[in-house]
């Protein structure tokens, strides 16, 4: 395989073997909607045969760090279309990878809420990044089998 050869991914032509790797920018609104500066940064990528887009929430709850992307609600889901829009209009080939952050977060970016995650058990020996600085991680709340169903559902 050569890098600037067209390549075929399940049902997808790329135009050559480039990946973008999926790059958190965080510069969605506090909303979680993307903006014309998402729309610009994409477009700008187009020469790569495959765009992995930035994670992005697929719910309230899956968030962990200030000013990320979602896609949960409509006016997020109206952002990405204009991104993929472009994107398509020129050229490119982009997905979205989508995350649920557990107990990688704060509940300072999680409007009070303790961050979950299949066992109480908190990260140590690093912080995480917030609009008032690092700070250590928090002991995560336990999901129920029910909520990990939820959680299934959401990214469908
Ligand atoms: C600023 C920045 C943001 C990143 N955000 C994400 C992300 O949202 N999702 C993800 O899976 N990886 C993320 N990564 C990891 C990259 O996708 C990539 O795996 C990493 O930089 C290692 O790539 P390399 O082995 O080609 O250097 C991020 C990396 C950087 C530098």
């Amino acid at each position: 395989m050569k890098l600037l050869e067209s390549q075929k991914i399940g049902n997808q032509i790329l135009k050559n073997s480039m990946a973008m790797a999926p790059m958190t920018r965080s510069r969605a609104n506090l909303n979680g909607v993307v903006s014309d500066l998402t729309v610009l940064y994409y477009t700008q990528r187009t020469s790569a045969g495959l765009i992995i887009s930035e994670a992005i929430n697929i719910s309230k709850q899956a968030v962990g760090s200030p000013l990320t992307p979602g896609i949960y609600n409509q006016d997020q889901i109206n952002g990405w279309e204009k991104v993929t829009k472009a994107v398509h209009e020129n050229g490119g080939v982009i997905y979205a990878q989508l995350w649920h952050t557990g107990r990688v977060g704060h509940s300072l970016v999680k409007n009070g809420e303790q961050p979950v995650a299949p066992s109480a058990v908190a990260i140590e020996g690093q912080q995480h990044f917030t609009m008032e600085g690092m700070k250590d991680y928090e002991i995560p709340r336990v999901l129920t089998t029910e909520e990990v169903e939820n959680i299934v559902q959401d990214y469908k």
